[in-house]
């Protein structure tokens, strides 16, 4: 890796189109369109590999052969449930919290009750990812069914990790549709380069400090409305808006104001994210299968209007939202059940940046006062 000690003078807002690292997680190709992971492109594996196939292929730079696969995936389900005391922390969370500070906080509880948080090293690293993407399905769930009152549902090692996760939350055998739709939509936004939370991260490894708070430091970056808490806001819109022939006035009246339509827009992407490609189509597919098709009619006329006038693309979190919504997410859950995905991701980057450090600290060009005089 390059270190050479310079510096620029330019000031690059919002670091667009900095390379800050070398990796080999994932590749985007913001022109053509084209996401993959470890090489391999999302539109091969989103839909044909499970999840945890998916977490090993992050980590391990390869896709496990059967056995490794069915290794990995028992060892994860065996991780699933949390100490006692992260649940009785998770009690004492007010139900008002948003569910992502509740999570946050579960998550430190986490960290605290495992008895090797500052073990260092390749091995003790890799248990902590486990643990970590393991038990934040669990506490994603736990964290809803407290904050409803519900009784909790222990995890069930039998069942693989998306339709555990369904069975936690919703206390009903999940049927297979469902399954695989929450399959295919946690692959996708399992891993995506150096987005804010992910760079969070990297930043926070960067110090050595442990794995946990690396994670912990990403769920706050994730919780904001122009990253991860995006996806909630999309489905309020599309409620705003409530009907297919209001997004005209709705578009005029929110441009006017200068408003961003969440959902819409990326860092990276001057074209169709390939992700929404799938979320589309899973989108229309579930839509017909509950046989409600408004969410769809509001989201496909909003999606014409906006590339029309302003030619924004819609990003991953805009069909991810009515796709949750038909799944029966509650509302305010969507950003959570995205950290139960990302977690791979971001421990993908928190490997790989233990592996090859250097302490990430960029400069500011200082733009204040100089040499006041001080007199008191
Ligand atoms: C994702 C996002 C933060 C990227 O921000 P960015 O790279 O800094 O891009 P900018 O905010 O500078 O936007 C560039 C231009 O597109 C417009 N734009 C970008 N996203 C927009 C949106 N969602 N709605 C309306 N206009 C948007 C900006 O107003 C700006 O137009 P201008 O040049 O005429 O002023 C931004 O597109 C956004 O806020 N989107 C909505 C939130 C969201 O969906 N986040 C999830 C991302 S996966």
């Amino acid at each position: 890796m390059t270190t050479t000690a310079t510096t620029t003078e330019q000031v690059i807002s919002g670091l667009e189109g900095v390379l800050a690292t070398e990796s080999s997680i994932c590749f985007i190709d913001g022109h053509a369109g084209v996401l993959e992971y470890r090489g391999y492109n999302i539109h091969d594996i989103a839909e044909r590999v499970p999840f945890e196939d998916v977490v090993f292929l992050l980590w391990e730079a390869r896709l496990p052969d059967a056995a490794e696969a069915k290794t990995f995936r028992a060892e994860l389900a065996a991780l699933r449930a949390p100490a006692g005391q992260v649940i009785d922390a998770l009690r004492l969370v007010p139900s008002s919290a948003h569910p992502m500070a509740a999570l946050r906080a579960a998550v430190a509880m986490l960290a605290a009750c495992d008895p090797h948080q500052e073990a260092q090293g390749r091995a003790a690293n890799v248990l902590k990812a486990k643990r970590l993407t393991a038990q934040m399905a669990t506490l994603v769930a736990a964290q809803h069914r407290l904050a409803q009152g519900l009784p909790l549902i222990p995890p069930d090692p039998a069942r693989s990790h998306a339709e555990d996760l369904l069975r936690m939350l919703n206390g009903k055998d999940p049927d297979a549709e469902s399954v695989q739709a929450l399959d295919i939509v946690l692959n996708l936004y399992a891993e995506h380069e150096l987005n804010a939370s992910t760079f969070t991260a990297r930043v926070i490894t960067g110090t050595l400090a442990d794995a946990y708070s690396a994670i912990i430091g990403a769920i706050g970056a994730l919780k904001g409305p122009l990253h991860g808490g995006a996806v909630d806001d999309v489905q309020r819109t599309l409620m705003e808006i409530g009907s297919a022939d209001r997004v005209r006035p709705w578009v005029e009246e929110a441009l006017a104001a200068k408003r961003k339509v969440p959902g819409f827009g990326h860092r990276v992407y001057r074209v169709l994210d390939p992700r929404a490609v799938h979320l589309r189509a899973m989108m229309e597919r579930l839509a017909r299968a509950n046989g409600d098709t408004r969410w769809v009619d509001i989201a496909l006329a909003l999606q014409d209007e906006l590339k029309q006038r302003k030619n924004l693309n819609a990003n991953v979190d805009y069909y991810a939202a009515p796709v949750l919504y038909y799944l029966g997410f509650p509302l305010n859950l969507f950003t959570s059940l995205i950290t139960a995905s990302r977690i791979a991701g971001w421990m993908a980057h928190v490997l790989e940046q233990y592996d090859n450090n250097r302490l990430i600290r960029p400069r500011a060009r200082y733009v204040g006062a100089h040499e006041l005089a001080f007199s008191r």
